[in-house]
């Protein structure tokens, strides 16, 4: 009888646990010194042309890791093609950028030093600057004796990055049964799966592990009232391939609700409004206001810690 409960309970059990589409958010391993050489780089306006901006002025970490703006602001006060995603999680995605053009967040780096909207600069320039900085590069040179080079740099950026996790969500500590979610939350998370969001945004990082059309039910970009740009084509930008028109890397959920603009195309700016557009191009769906609250407050309840934020 016993044996027989314990067999019942190991396979049930598992696949109980196992079977939950969302996972609590850990920490990954990372080096401590090249985790504060990379946060020193990350605030260094040194590594834009003539000091502009940094790393932190669009992916704002005292909020949620982006800026509150549709397109952001690189030197010279040049506009972006998209709207800037959050850096905290980033390391969970697989790729990075909107159409996946980087495979990791190393080879990320390269990206905005080079795009003449962002830092706009190259990367021979930009070790010359930190290369007269005699103090940073003693730092720099006892944790990688070979100096400052576009791989060291985006070594020590990606090392930080990799410790900008968000820990202790409600619905992280909710689901290990260590903390309480309200009704509305539970309810969101029920829908989330019902109607089938957690087809695309699953996993840890609520997103992030998967390519999807935008507009699988609808046409997203024929409605949208403005033209298509480049940046729309998504994922073809990359592959070539015309399957991959209009797809893009599907975001993760963890700080959606401390987003102002929602897209790629930073077109959408609440989040009430952003569910209700996925649910009618993504799903074909129509919810009510109490439906689109409930998902809001699941949402709500994914929005982690990390020492970085004031909120
Ligand atoms: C001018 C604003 C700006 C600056 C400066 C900037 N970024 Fe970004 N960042 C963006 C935008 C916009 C995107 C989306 C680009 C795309 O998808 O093509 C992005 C994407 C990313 C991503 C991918 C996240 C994801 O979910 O796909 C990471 C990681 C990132 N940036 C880190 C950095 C780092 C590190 C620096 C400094 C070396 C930096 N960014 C500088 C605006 C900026
Ligand atoms: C078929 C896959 C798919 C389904 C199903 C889906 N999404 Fe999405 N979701 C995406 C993609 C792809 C994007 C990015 C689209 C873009 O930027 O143009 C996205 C973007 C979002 C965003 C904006 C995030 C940001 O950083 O701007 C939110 C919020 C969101 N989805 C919530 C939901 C909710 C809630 C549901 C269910 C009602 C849902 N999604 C269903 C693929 C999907």
């Amino acid at each position: 009888m016993i044996l027989k409960f314990l067999i019942w309970a190991l396979l049930f059990g598992s696949v109980w646990v196992s079977a939950e589409p969302i996972l609590p958010l850990h920490s990954v391993a990372t080096d401590a010194r090249k985790v504060a050489l990379g946060r020193q780089l990350f605030f260094d306006t040194r590594l834009s042309r003539n000091n502009e901006v940094s790393c932190a002025s669009c992916h704002q970490l005292t909020t949620h890791g982006a800026d509150n703006t549709a397109r952001s602001k690189g030197v010279a006060g040049r506009l972006g093609d998209v709207k800037a995603p959050t850096v905290y999680n980033s390391v969970f995605n697989i790729r990075q950028a909107w159409d996946g053009k980087a495979v990791d967040l190393k080879a990320q780096v390269t990206l905005p030093v080079e795009n003449p909207k962002e830092f706009a600069t190259s990367w021979p320039v930009l070790i010359a600057t930190l290369n007269k900085d005699k103090a940073f590069l003693d730092a720099f040179t006892q944790v990688y004796k070979d100096g400052l080079s576009s791989d060291t740099i985006s070594d020590a950026i990606a090392h930080y990055e990799r410790s900008l996790i968000t820990l202790n969500a409600p619905f992280d500590l909710w689901l290990q049964g260590k903390g309480s979610l309200s009704e509305q939350a539970q309810e969101g998370y029920r829908l989330f799966k019902y109607y089938g969001c957690i087809n695309c945004h699953q996993g840890k990082n609520v997103g992030g592990n998967m390519f999807a059309k935008m507009g699988t039910f609808g046409d997203y970009f024929g409605d949208r009232g403005t033209p298509i740009e480049p940046a729309d084509y998504g994922r073809y930008n990359v592959t070539g391939r015309e399957a991959d028109k209009f797809t893009f890397k599907v975001p993760g959920l963890r700080l959606a609700a401390r987003q102002t603009f929602f897209f790629h195309d930073g077109s959408e700016h609440s989040l009430t409004g952003a569910i209700n557009t996925m649910a009618r191009y993504q799903l074909g769906r129509s919810l009510s206001q109490a439906e689109l609250e409930a998902i809001a407050a699941f949402l709500e309840s994914l929005v982690g810690q990390h020492q970085e934020m004031t909120q």
